[in-house]
């Protein structure tokens, strides 16, 4: 599977989209925004640059498009009006890969440039806004011209399924699996974990040429707490959609040789894992680190245990959710056809699983700064 040609969030407005489909997403990034605020403005303190280069990494298409450039630029407005000093300029990049809907994107341009006048002002800005098509594994912009790097939810992607899984044709099986599981050898781990170390520290190596020193960068993705790679805070979601793809692999629907050769581009590493790379690359000073717990269902505001949410609802919306997201990967493997047979079920093996035990997503959040 070429990741960057297959993998795109569900395009459009419909009910399986991902502008349909991303609160939980909406909510990591509004539990962020104080992270996020803090550094964009003791960076704009420093220096009062006349202009601030931004980026936003794996910015899809979609409501949360705009939200962390719209959260900083006010941050930053809002600042330089009480510090009584003139805006400055605003130089703001939207990344994603080829195949993410830019179009959509730039259609909705005008209104947001039209927002940004009303909310600070005719004084402010300017504030220029460009798409850039291409993987964040690798040099993207010009040397030291950023100051800010944000990224939420994409990082966890990797590059390429890791090599010996692909297809898993003379190398490791990781049978009856699409992730790392409880039931996967040894090997397995092994070539997602030396996959995600390559990427990550190929994402800072090129950071580290396009950001100026002092620059800043925040990055939140899925992980573990655990040091077990296994652990079911990470695995546990795609067990329940591998368990969904072996009940039709049992009803004769889809066929056991194309489960076992179908191994998600995905990794969700653990804090000491990010460390470990953040420390070879060796241009960064780590700031900040920290871990926040999302339910996976983002409409079930309940902490408790014993939530009195529908389980049956919260099943269907996890569903959802996780449909917007790995559709691509997995229709171009198995076909467009079973999609809604597999999310019905992989929903009814949620809901299954939160009638026994209320787990939530483990969100790592890194705050660095450039040398
Ligand atoms: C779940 S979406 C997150 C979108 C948005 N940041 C949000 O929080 O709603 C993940 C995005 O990362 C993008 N992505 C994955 N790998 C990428 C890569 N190597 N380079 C650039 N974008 C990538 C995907 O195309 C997708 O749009």
């Amino acid at each position: 599977m070429e990741v960057q040609q297959v993998l795109h969030m569900n395009g459009g407005a419909g009910e399986t989209s991902y502008a349909n489909n991303s609160t939980l997403q909406e909510k990591a990034i509004s539990k962020v925004k104080t992270i996020v605020e803090k550094r964009i403005i003791d960076l704009y303190c420093t220096t009062f640059p006349k202009s601030l280069g931004i980026v936003d990494m794996g910015c899809s298409s979609g409501p949360n498009t705009f939200l962390t450039i719209s959260n900083i630029i006010d941050a930053v407005d809002k600042k330089r009006r009480h510090l009584g000093r003139s805006s400055p300029e605003f130089q703001v990049f939207l990344n994603d890969l080829p195949g993410n809907d830019f179009n959509n994107i730039f259609k909705s341009l005008a209104g947001f440039y039209e927002k940004l006048k009303q909310n600070n002002g005719p004084d402010f800005g300017p504030c220029f806004i460009a798409g850039v098509p291409g993987s964040f594994y690798g040099r993207l912009f010009p040397t030291e011209s950023l100051d800010f790097v944000h990224s939420s939810y994409s990082l966890h992607w990797l590059s390429q399924v890791p090599p010996g899984l692909e297809n898993g044709r003379g190398g490791v099986l990781n049978k009856g699996n699409i992730y790392m599981a409880k039931t996967s050898p040894p090997a397995v781990f092994k070539a997602y974990l030396e996959q995600f170390e390559r990427d990550f520290l190929l994402f800072l190596r090129s950071r580290s040429e396009e950001m100026r020193a002092g620059g800043c960068m925040v990055l939140t993705l899925l992980g573990r707490r655990s040091p077990d790679p296994s652990s079911r805070e990470c695995c546990y979601p795609l067990e329940l959609l591998s368990q969904a793809l072996m009940e039709m692999v049992s009803q004769g629907i889809i066929k056991e040789a194309d489960v076992d050769s179908f191994n998600l581009p995905y990794y969700t590493p653990s804090v000491q894992e990010l460390i470990t790379v953040i420390e070879t690359d060796g241009s960064f000073h780590l700031d900040q680190h920290e871990v926040i717990e999302l339910n996976w269902d983002p409409n079930d505001n309940d902490n408790n245990e014993d939530s009195v949410f529908d389980k049956l609802t919260t099943g269907r919306n996890v569903a959802k959710i996780s449909r917007a997201v790995t559709e691509s990967m997995l229709a171009n493997h198995f076909g467009e056809v079973i999609m809604d047979d597999l999310f019905k079920k992989y929903g009814e093996n949620v809901s299954e699983h939160l009638t026994k035990e209320k787990t939530k997503y483990v969100n790592l959040v890194i705050s660095m700064t450039k040398k």
